[in-house]
């Protein structure tokens, strides 16, 4: 597909579907092999060990690279890996500027692992020049951004700080989970490395666990092929097709995501027990007009406060069609409660200050029809207040 630039939809749908040199298979097969046979010594086919290099996941790999404008795709176990692998980029002494509101397993890695070997970090507002600038130390090596924020859906402008990172000589890192190549693109906007829990929009299935990294530029790429192989955490040839499987159907998916998540984040700022509704497709969203000129698209997540957290257990407990479940991305509908589940790790007075509180729910909507969603989240809702109101009054 190298010789015309397609479109991007044409690119997903076709990942691996001409490459495959015997057969002409339409799906890139899946290479189950570890070792592969050396033609005489001092020859290899490309292929040795498939810890460095594996004929799926190469297919995989490159297609990421091409998708998120990159020189060179890592596909990994898990986002997690993924970002390990990049966090070791960093020695020890070394200063890490972060955003404030961030998934909490990265979070984790930072202070629970990552501290372990004296890589520090600084958590700001990533979209406030100054407070990068107020955060930035003499051992400061990089930038790492989410944009939007899991669950806070705060924005950063990406041009705006990958080009002040670069006037000083950081490099800057986006996890881009929520938005995925097909809504946007960090390294055309500035960005040296994406970062992504592929186990969400990419994969779209909540079937696969895998992460990939997408770097710019020869030295960086070479150095995080040399950390991805000697760390290995790598994802396996059967984990690589699904996948791009799942990849194939990205435009599609996210589309839908995007227009289902508008719908419902509308009807739920209107309703007497939500507060608050996060989500950086409203127009009174503080992100909302950055997030216009750096991509194409929203993501299908958003977060919203209820008006009592007494509400919270019951809602859970009342859903029907949506689940309530740890993760986001996939075609079915999650409900999340941050400040118990994917935030945990956050300490509590970090969580608060930043607003992941215990009224936090975060809604990771799927493909199902906008209006079963909808429906379900009214029966909830209806449903926890009458056992609010009913517990007050026997009280
Ligand atoms: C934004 C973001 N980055 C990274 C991760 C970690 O990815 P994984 O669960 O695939 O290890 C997650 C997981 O929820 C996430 O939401």
């Amino acid at each position: 597909m190298s010789e015309k630039r397609y479109r991007i939809e044409s690119v997903l749908a076709q990942i691996g579907s001409i490459e495959e040199p015997v057969t002409g298979a339409v799906n890139y097969p899946i290479y189950q092999a570890t070792a592969f046979r050396h033609p005489r010594l001092g020859q290899s086919t490309g292929f040795d060990y498939s810890r460095t290099k594996s004929p799926t996941r190469a297919v995989l790999e490159e297609a990421a690279a091409a998708l998120e404008s990159g020189d060179a795709g890592f596909a990994c176990s898990s986002g997690m890996a993924a970002l390990q692998i990049v966090f070791t980029l960093f020695a020890s002494g070394d200063h890490l500027i972060v955003s404030l509101d961030l998934y909490g397993g990265t979070y984790r890695l930072l202070e629970r692992v990552l501290s372990k070997y004296g890589v520090t970090a600084s958590y700001v507002d990533t979209n406030d020049l100054s407070a990068l600038e107020d955060a930035r130390q003499p051992n400061t090596k990089a930038i790492f951004i989410e944009t939007p924020t899991n669950p806070l859906m705060m924005i950063t402008d990406i041009r705006a700080v990958s080009q002040w990172a670069r006037d000083h000589g950081l490099l800057t890192i986006v996890d881009n989970t929520l938005l995925t190549p097909f809504f946007q693109r960090p390294i055309e906007l500035g960005a040296d490395i994406v970062v992504h829990s592929a186990t969400k929009y990419l994969g779209g299935h909540n079937d696969v666990l895998a992460g990939l990294i997408v770097s710019k530029g020869k030295e960086l790429s070479e150095e995080i092929a040399f950390l991805h192989n000697s760390i290995g955490a790598v994802l396996g040839p059967t984990d690589s097709y699904q996948l791009m499987r799942g990849m194939k159907t990205l435009a599609l998916r996210m589309e839908r995501h995007q227009s289902n998540a508008l719908a419902i984040a509308k009807y739920l700022q209107n309703h007497p027990q939500i507060t608050e509704v996060f989500y950086p497709g409203l127009p009174d969203h503080p992100g909302y007009e950055i997030q216009n000129t750096q991509s194409s698209g929203n993501t299908g997540i958003f977060s919203f406060r209820v008006s009592d957290s007494r509400y919270v257990d019951p809602v859970l407990r009342h859903l029907k069609l949506i689940a309530f479940a740890e993760s986001l991305g996939g075609v079915e509908s999650l409900m999340t409660y941050p400040a118990v589940q994917t935030h945990a790790d956050i300490p509590a007075e970090v969580r608060d200050a930043v607003g992941v509180d215990d009224r936090l729910l975060r809604f990771s909507v799927g493909i199902e029809h906008a209006d079963d969603l909808i429906q379900d989240l009214e029966q909830a809702l209806a449903a926890a207040r009458a056992e609010v109101e009913g517990g007050s009054k026997n009280e």
